[in-house]
């Protein structure tokens, strides 16, 4: 079968639409025939390398995916031939203390198809029956194959980690990304008052339609300034980062006394000068947050099925144009996420 793998680790050159073995599911695994699938930041660390990421290569990529059900490994029972799935990438023991304490996302040995293991842009993916969702007849293949990965994520820093409440303000940067979208949706589902950042004018219009009701290009106006004159002063309860090093010290003023920073990465660099004296005077928590827990992967994805959330597509593009997809995403190019489709999926 065709998969799009990283042959070595480096530019979207090193990316090749190609033939790989056909996976044959263990026990446990359902073979899935892949419909589609969909970028996300990961991809591009991934592509790069990660220090401490000693990945066999060449390696299949992708950690979002759906498809229909072409056999099952002999110990699942919960699936059958014909059953329409999709991924949730994120991969706990069961076992450990975390896993115990119902925190699978802090499990001792968490890892991430696609990123850990061999990934799920490929015709043919074996995927544990552990980590498939049912897709319900009505949810195109899109929707499904785009949303699990940053709606779960979204939806655990704000409801989660952050507690977000009705009536709270919320800022969200890079509100064109997948994160980014998915925590404009789900804080204007919680009831906050959002505001968003952006790099250019039509994002911005995006953000406003995904939610934001306060809108700043950031490239053009210092955003913890704009925080302070838009909040009087007092600044907002909750900032969703992910963008890292040239944020960072602005996502921390940007915050009320007593507010929550939940970050979940750092696109553009993962250490960061920081404020000590503005986190402890005003007694500020900064929280991390990562992947979700099955449970809150199942009341998340409930929402996307039923159309409360939305994936915006991008683009939807062939495998074999795997490297364009990812430079849609160095280069922060549109909003939301970018779909791929095997070769042969493509109308
Ligand atoms: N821990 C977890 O479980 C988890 C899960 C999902 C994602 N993440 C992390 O969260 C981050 C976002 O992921 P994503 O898939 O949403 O990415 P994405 O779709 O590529 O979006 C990234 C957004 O960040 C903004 N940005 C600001 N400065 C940037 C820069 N220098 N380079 C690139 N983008 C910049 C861009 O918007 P503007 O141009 O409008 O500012 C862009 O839309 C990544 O670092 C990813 O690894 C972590
Ligand atoms: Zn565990």
């Amino acid at each position: 079968m065709d998969a799009v793998k990283v042959t070595e680790h480096g530019g979207t050159e090193e990316l090749e639409y190609g033939s790989v073995p056909d996976p044959d599911p263990a026990p446990d695994e359902v073979l899935v025939d892949i419909k589609a699938g969909a970028l996300n930041h990961l991809d591009v660390w991934v592509r790069r390398g990660l220090p401490g990421l000693d990945l066999e290569l060449p390696h299949v990529t992708g950690s979002d995916g759906a498809g229909v059900v072409e056999r099952v490994g002999e110990d699942v029972t919960q699936y059958e031939v014909g059953d329409r799935v999709a991924l949730s990438a994120g991969v706990s023991c069961g076992e450990c203390e975390f896993c115990r304490d119902g925190e699978a996302s802090l499990c001792e040995t968490f890892h991430i198809i696609g990123e850990h293991v061999p990934g799920v842009h490929s015709e043919y993916a074996a995927i544990p029956a552990e980590n498939l969702i049912p897709v319900p007849d009505h949810v195109d293949w899109e929707t499904a194959g785009s949303s699990s990965l940053v709606f779960q994520t979204a939806w655990r820093m704000l409801i989660d980690r952050a507690e977000l409440s009705a009536g709270e303000r919320v800022l969200v940067l890079g509100a064109s990304g997948g994160v980014g979208h998915a925590a404009l949706q789900i804080a204007d589902y919680a009831g906050a008052e959002i505001y968003a950042t952006g790099s250019s004018e039509q994002k911005l219009e995006y953000a406003r339609e995904h939610g934001a009701d306060h809108v700043c290009n950031y490239e053009e106006e210092d955003f913890a300034d704009w925080i302070l004159e838009e909040t009087d002063g007092r600044g907002v309860d909750v900032v969703v980062e992910h963008v890292g090093e040239p944020t960072w010290r602005d996502s921390i003023k940007s915050l009320a006394k007593g507010g929550r920073l939940v970050t979940c990465g750092g696109t553009a660099g993962g250490a960061p000068e920081t404020d000590i004296q503005r986190i402890f005077w005003n007694q500020l928590n900064i929280l991390g947050s990562t992947m979700a827990t099955p449970g809150e992967v199942d009341d998340v994805m409930e929402l996307v099925w039923d159309g409360t959330f939305e994936p915006a597509i991008r683009d939807v593009l062939p495998m074999s144009e795997a490297a364009r997809a990812h430079e849609m995403l160095q280069n922060r190019e549109g909003f939301g996420k970018v779909v791929v489709k095997p070769d042969s999926e493509m109308d």
